[in-house]
Order: structure tokens, then sequence, then C-alpha cells
């Protein structure tokens, strides 16, 4: 087993080789979830806790059926049912729960970084399930075994990432990620929506739609972050969806083999409209469906391990 990771927090220190090892084995997880019994017992006894201090869909019932589906004894508290509303810290919350014989935390928060600071101050495995605007590295491992499955390659794509980067911790983690295996990102959103500088991304910026998808073999669109923007950074909704969103003009350039990507939620009509979302390009289902084995893989890797006190995270 090459991960040997205490924590998965970032995809941006994971090697080649690492990221292909998450891929295969969700590869046969996928095999699993799809047995009339969807169970297997290796991680039977390990207790999973899911930690969510921000709202969740697809990420929290995803890793708790992947839990479940391993056979892990799994528990669930968000930030409204915790003792965090009463003042309590968020490490002393998690250590508390980790005293229960917590063996893996799966967490969001809101605050970039708070994730990486609970996985240095305690001994289970963190899962960072989405840290502000930082990293959501289980989305992006998601996304990569989504992109193989259909282009039955990861080498030598090219990728357009197209919305809110600045705020996106979905296009961190994958462009990370995508970088480590040579594939090509290109990103394009309104100037307000990106790092006021680009250079640490290292991708190229492109000055318009039509530029940034010519090319590409996958669009993904990304979920404005109103919730994320302190300052109102778009003139409206309607302007954004014309020059920004994925729509019948904007989609005459993209390749006819383009796959179109979204994480979910979709705002539709705005990064999307529901032609493009609900089309048979769109893979924004098998995202969903595939975040359940990538996941799996995931607790697999970090559960397996002994566990570990020099505090290595990736
Ligand atoms: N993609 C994603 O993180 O979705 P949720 O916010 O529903 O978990």
């Amino acid at each position: 087993m090459l991960f040997k990771y205490k924590d998965f927090i970032s995809t941006i220190n994971l090697s080649k080789e690492e990221i292909f090892e998450i891929l295969d084995t969700a590869k046969h997880m996928k095999e699993i979830n799809k047995r009339e019994v969807k169970k297997v017992p290796t991680l039977k006894g390990k207790t999973i806790s899911t930690a969510f201090f921000e709202p969740s869909t697809r990420t929290r019932t995803s890793f708790e059926i992947a839990a479940k589906r391993l056979s892990a004894d799994t528990v669930s508290f968000t930030s409204t049912t915790s003792s965090t509303t009463k003042g309590e810290t968020l490490l002393d919350t998690i250590k508390n729960i980790e005293n229960m014989h917590t063996d893996i935390f799966v967490i969001r928060h809101k605050c970039s970084g708070a994730v990486k600071f609970v996985a240095d101050n305690v001994k289970a495995h963190i899962v960072n399930a989405g840290d502000g605007t930082n990293e959501h590295p289980t989305q992006a491992m998601l996304d990569l075994f989504t992109i193989r499955e259909h282009k039955n390659t990861l080498t030598g794509l090219n990728v357009a990432i197209i919305g809110d980067i600045d705020h996106s911790r979905v296009a961190r983690s994958n462009i990370w990620a995508m970088q480590k295996l040579g594939i090509n990102v290109i990103l394009y959103g309104p100037k307000t929506m990106l790092p006021s500088d680009t250079t640490p991304l290292k991708c190229h910026i492109a000055k318009n739609f039509k530029e940034a998808v010519t090319e590409a073999d996958v669009v993904m669109m990304l979920r404005i972050q109103l919730e994320r923007q302190n300052k109102i950074l778009i003139p409206s909704l309607r302007e954004y969806a014309m020059y920004f969103g994925l729509n019948k003009t904007s989609a005459k350039y993209l390749k006819k083999d383009a796959i179109i990507m979204h994480p979910g939620p979709i705002n539709r009509g705005v990064e999307l409209s529901t032609e493009y979302a609900d089309c048979d390009r769109s893979v924004i289902l098998n995202q969903v469906e595939n975040g359940i084995a990538v996941r799996m893989a995931i607790l697999y890797l970090l559960g397996m391990q002994k566990r570990r006190t020099d505090g290595s995270s990736t």
C-alpha cells in the first residue's frame, strides 16, 4: 500500500502513484456497490464520525453510505447538533468524540485550515470534507475517477474549469491533482472571481468562454459560492449566466465529445442551463455515484493502516 498518510487533507502532496492507488482502489469499491448485497466486513469494528459544520447533501451522505458499506459503525453530528453552539471549541468537540474511540473523522468546516488544525492535534485519522475556500480533496478524487471512466485515460487531457475559481475548494484540489497527472488545466471566470495573483495556480487563464472550452475534453462548471463572498462580485446572475454559464449560445464552442461536470449543488439557469445539466454529455450524476466508491477507497486506505503517531497528512 503506497498511501501512507495519517490524514487526507489535501491533494497537493499526493504523488501520481498515490492518486492512481486511490482511483484503482475505488474501482474495486464500485464493483461492491453494484452487488445485490452492497457490504463487505473490511472496516468492521472501526468507528467513523462525520462532523459537518457546514451544510452538505452529497459529501456527508456519501461518506456515511461508504462507511456503512465497509461495515464501520457511524456517528454523525453537525454544527447545530453539537456543543460548539454552546461555546465549545472545534478541537475540544473532536477530542471528546475521539475519546469515545473514534478511528476516523470526516470533517467539513467553513474556515480554511480548520481541518488541518484538528488533524495536527488528534491521533485519529482525519478526512477533509471541505475547508472554507481551501480544498475538497475527495471531490477531486471522484472527479478524476469519473473523468477516467468516461475518457478511458487521464493522460494528455485538457480540462476547462469555469466560474468562481477564487472561492472554489473544488477547483484548488482538482488543479493540484490534475497537474500531478499531466492534465492541462485552463481556467475562466469573471476577473472578480479569480485570485488577484493567479501565478501560483500555474494554469492558463482564458480570455473568453470560447477560448476556455474549444480544446477541452472536460468542461467543469463551478458553483457560484455566494455564501463565501463578502461583497457583490457580479452585476447580476442573469449577466453571469450569459457570459460565464453553459447554455445554448456558449455550448456551441464545446468539442462534440466533451463531458460536462459540476460538483453540485447546481444553481440551475446560472452556471448551467437545465438543458446542459441533464444532457447526455453531462456526467454530474455519475460524479455523485462515484463519490461513494472513492470515499470507500479513502476510508479503506486510512482505516487499514495501523494508527500512526507521526502526524503526517497529505
Ligand atoms: N460537492 C459537494 O461538496 O456537495 P455537498 O455540498 O452537497 O456536499
